[in-house]
């Protein structure tokens, strides 16, 4: 048997619980008392710390802020109906960190260092998850650089941090999208699919400028000749089409989002067809036309099922119904729920249980 890890805590003298306003949890306001904080130094992972939430000291020229090695993950957490936490698909988003590890030339991580610390830290600070429904606590993995040295190189130093923040629903109301044909997030063999902070950061000036005209997000479009979708950035796009719901084939362009493969997975236990496959935007222009989509929404962990409420394509806005009860997206995002707050079975072995006695 594999001795469980050693973690050294070093808890916070004075708790800043009480600053939260639970019934007004604006996304990332309020960080949770403690962090997970673990070195990289000698080609290998040090002993990990779970400390005071706080600032670190720091060199200006550490590698990530020049060069941009820097990658996070987005998970959540949620209070189940007995009480204990739920940190919902904890396997996945270990998988899909060391991919983006992998792909921006930084040392992967282990399976048991990220859940051993995560579970400590979320049974630590386990007062910080919401209990309201739409709330959970937001998990905020991230590795970066920190290796001083202005020259180009690959970073011998590195940072794993693990924060968390509880949050309510990301979105407030349905949004309003404009498909992009100019500007690009990323292109195939790119880093799209990796949660590479680059990729955030360079996706800020078309939005604003999209916000500028009226809109709350580009949908994003293939690199070469802006034909096909991709994605819209902070999550995956999905549509129901004749009765069959429909979302972008993953490529490298494209985030393998955890909402996504989930969504597609109880598509599946539910009998609603599904569909990966390439998008085109003139396929998108017929359906809203002859009235064949009847559903669009976004599919995130920060997001969750997010309806869209119309797109523009080519100058035209086309109006999305408003989802009800019987939509497959509110069917689909009550089965998430339920999963994750432990009123239906979880088959798939989606739930990393933490006992709170
Ligand atoms: C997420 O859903 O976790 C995201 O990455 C979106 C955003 C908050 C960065």
């Amino acid at each position: 048997m594999v001795a469980p890890l050693q973690i050294a805590i070093k808890k916070i003298q004075e708790s800043q619980l009480s600053k939260v306003d639970f019934n007004n949890l604006e996304f990332g306001k309020y960080v949770s008392d403690h962090m997970v904080l673990v070195n990289y130094a000698n080609k290998t992972w040090g002993n990990p710390e779970i400390i005071p939430y706080g600032d670190l000291l720091m060199s200006p020229a550490m590698l990530s802020i020049h060069y941009g090695q820097s990658i996070f993950e987005g998970m959540k957490a949620f209070k189940m109906q007995d009480g204990n936490i739920n940190i919902f698909r904890l396997k996945k988003h270990h998988a899909r960190m060391n991919k983006s590890l992998a792909r921006m030339c930084m040392p992967e991580i282990s399976e048991s260092l990220f859940t051993e610390t995560l579970h400590a830290l979320v049974a630590l600070d386990h007062k910080w998850v919401p209990s309201n429904e739409g709330s959970s606590l937001y998990i905020r993995p991230v590795v970066f650089a920190t290796e001083a040295r202005l020259g180009v190189k690959v970073s011998d130093l590195y940072k794993f941090i693990i924060m968390t923040t509880p949050v309510g629903p990301y979105f407030s109301k349905p949004y309003k999208l404009k498909v992009e044909d100019y500007y690009v997030r990323t292109a195939e063999g790119g880093t799209g699919f990796a949660k590479c902070a680059g990729n955030y950061g360079g996706a800020f000036y078309p939005t604003q400028v999209a916000k500028e005209e009226g809109f709350d997000q580009v949908l994003w479009t293939d690199h070469k000749d802006h034909q096909y979708i991709d994605e819209v950035g902070m999550m995956n796009v999905m549509f129901v089409i004749n009765g069959k719901l429909i979302t972008p084939a993953l490529n490298t362009a494209i985030l393998d989002g955890v909402t996504r493969d989930s969504i597609l997975t109880l598509a599946k236990d539910m009998n609603f067809p599904t569909e990966e496959r390439r998008i085109k935007l003139n396929e998108l222009e017929k359906g809203f036309k002859d009235g064949s989509i009847t559903e669009a929404f976004g599919a995130g962990t920060a997001a969750v099922v997010a309806p869209i409420q119309s797109i523009r394509i080519h100058g035209i806005d086309y109006t999305i119904p408003l989802p009800n009860e019987n939509s497959f997206q509110s069917k689909v995002k009550k089965q998430l729920f339920e999963i994750r707050t432990g009123l239906t079975e979880d088959k798939h072995q989606w739930n990393h249980i933490i006992k709170i006695k």
